[in-house]
């Protein structure tokens, strides 16, 4: 009889067979779970049972939430009866990379139009960093000040990560980091945060990325993954800004989609501007009207919270399933 185990702190969830440890079931399904001896011994594995109970196989002793013992259960030997909880430092979900917080110095501030600058950091040597494309690090202002930016580009040998920040805000925030924002500087940096990326980057499913305004970073590092991974899946990016001067990697997406025909380039401007001779009007109407058979279809979301929940209530309404459809809104800013 399979049972549930919810994990904390990280709020996993595993479901594991009544023979099976718990220690095994996380191994075979990919999880990465603290462990030495696999045998009773070593108690790497150890940790607490706050609800629920569990079978420990060999010493044929059972435990329940609460009990003196619960407080240092070995996983390598338990076996759940019930449903349970349980505390358990350092376990991580399949895929899920460990976060970590550095420092690290800003080589390069190169200016874009619109008050956007390309930021480029680099993190320190001799750690073991990295990301999945398409997630997020935070800069820590201070304790309590964390400020949230796509990475712009995929992990490499160089330690380099790119980042597109746009200073047109001048709230408080905005000037603290132009100020740390300077080459040589050293910022703190908490990554990777997110779970929007490609889960199976292999998939041969069609592949939208719509992004509003500065978004654009994360699709920037979605498609450089799927550049240099070579699949051929087809990959249609459209990018939304109000003028377009906010444009700002408009010739390197141009570039990339004259160059990889399998990856379809559109810009949409949502102001009227006179130097604009594209699409105007509401990014992801421009992608709708262009009549994709989104059946099937990998949809990523990246921008505001207003923006991407209009733009998932435009899709479910023409039948697009909710599945098909990932945003960091989705976690950081849930509508239900
Ligand atoms: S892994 Fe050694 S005691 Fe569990």
């Amino acid at each position: 009889m399979p049972y549930r185990i919810n994990i904390q702190p990280g709020n996993l969830s595993l479901v594991v067979e009544s023979h099976e440890t718990i220690l095994e079931a996380a191994l075979a399904q990919g999880f990465r779970f603290p462990y030495g001896c696999d045998a009773g011994s070593c108690e790497v594995c150890s940790g607490t049972l706050t609800s629920g109970s569990l079978h420990l196989k060999t010493k044929d002793i059972d435990v329940f939430a609460g009990d003196d013992n619960s407080d240092d259960v070995l996983f390598c030997l338990a076996q759940p009866t019930s449903d349970c909880t349980i505390i358990m430092e350092g376990v991580l979900a399949p895929g899920e990379l460990p976060m970590i917080a550095v420092s690290c110095q800003v080589v390069e501030v190169t200016p874009y139009a619109s008050d956007t600058s390309e930021i480029t950091l680099r993190l320190p040597a001799g750690k073991k960093i990295t990301f999945h494309p398409g997630q997020y690090l935070m800069v820590i202002l201070d304790e309590e000040t964390h400020c949230a930016f796509s990475i712009g580009n995929t992990p490499n040998e160089e330690r380099l990560i790119k980042l597109y920040v746009g200073f047109a805000n001048k709230d408080k925030n905005a000037l603290r980091l132009r100020s740390r924002f300077v080459a040589g500087n050293m910022v703190k940096i908490s990554l990777p945060h997110g779970n929007c990326y490609l889960e199976n980057p292999t998939s041969t499913a069609p592949l939208y990325l719509v992004a509003g305004s500065t978004g654009i970073s994360q699709i920037k590092s979605i498609t450089e993954q799927c550049i240099a991974e070579n699949h051929p899946r087809q990959v249609f990016i459209y990018w939304g800004t109000r003028s377009s001067d906010e444009l700002f990697l408009h010739d390197y997406f141009l570039q990339v989609a004259s160059t990889h025909p399998n990856i379809q380039y559109t810009a949409v401007v949502s102001e009227s501007d006179k130097q604009w001779q594209g699409r105007t009007g509401l990014v992801h109407q421009a992608m709708l009207d262009d009549g994709h058979d989104l059946t099937g279809a990998e949809i990523m979301l990246c921008g505001s919270p207003p923006m991407v929940y209009a733009v998932l209530d435009d899709l479910l309404a023409i039948g697009v399933q909710k599945h098909q459809v990932n945003s960091d809104v989705f976690d950081y800013a849930p509508r239900d």
